[in-house]
């Protein structure tokens, strides 16, 4: 059954927004962990435009934490994941003027550097997971690289409007997780998942684990943080336990 992991970022995006001290997402991270989430995540960007250093350092702190770092493969990220130690990281593109991560990683692109990238984190312990687009070819050069997981992209699939394209979508996320899973990778997926769409992804067999920001902080201003991370935890669980077959949409 999918796990939630769950992304603080756009708490520290609304204290970024006046250069306060407040929200805290370390403070945020706690009271997801206090509602039995399975990861708390945080996007690191080169920019620092939402989470900085210090977040990362204190929610690393936090007992009981299981750490998903996300990142860029830059020699400075690199070197703070090193001394956060995380228990994963997941490699992710990243451009300056995107408003979030757009797209997935080519792995497929450059198979000896993340090779010897997941080497270097596996030699320090590390697990690493690389977002991908749905699709084969990616899938297969991930597992080439003996990384230990993978997070697929459910952004096209959250953008769907017509139910052609969220058929669609939703199959081509659900192939993948069967490639994925046959080729022995731990199966994790994200991004633009909400209280509407969620449920669908959520009753696909084999995921690990679902990383979902925005739609928790968005909702948390409504009915509070540990309150709307509940409900989404819930949604998963009936999503995963009711095993709605993808083909019935
Ligand atoms: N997974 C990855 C790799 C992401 O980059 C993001 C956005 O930071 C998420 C999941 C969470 O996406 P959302 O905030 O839309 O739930």
């Amino acid at each position: 059954m999918a796990k939630l992991g769950v992304n603080v970022d756009h708490v520290a995006t609304l204290r970024q927004a006046r250069r306060a001290a407040y929200p805290d997402p370390v403070a945020a991270a706690k009271m997801a962990l206090e509602e039995g989430v399975s990861c708390i995540t945080v996007h690191l960007r080169e920019d620092r435009r939402h989470i900085h250093d210090a977040d990362v350092f204190a929610i690393r702190k936090l007992s009981g934490c299981r750490l998903n770092l996300e990142m860029s493969a830059t020699d400075e990220i690199i070197d703070i994941a090193l001394k956060v130690r995380p228990d994963q990281v997941t490699i992710v593109p990243e451009r300056r003027q995107e408003l979030t991560t757009e797209g997935g990683l080519d792995v497929a692109a450059r198979p000896e550097f993340y090779r010897d990238l997941t080497k270097t984190f596996s030699a320090a312990g590390i697990a690493l997971s690389f977002f991908v687009d749905p699709g084969q070819r990616q899938i297969d050069a991930c597992a080439a690289t003996q990384a230990l997981a993978v997070e697929i992209n459910t952004a096209a699939y959250s953008e769907a409007v017509s139910d052609k394209d969220v058929t669609k979508t939703l199959r081509d996320v659900q192939r993948t997780i069967h490639v994925a899973r046959n080729l022995g990778l731990v199966v994790h997926a994200g991004h633009g998942l909400n209280y509407r769409n969620v449920t669908f992804i959520a009753a696909i067999e084999g995921l690990d684990e679902l990383n979902i920001g925005h739609s928790i902080v968005a909702q948390s201003i409504y009915v509070g943080f540990s309150s709307a991370v509940a409900s989404m935890k819930r949604l998963i669980e009936s999503a995963a336990q009711n095993k709605r077959a993808v083909g019935g949409i």
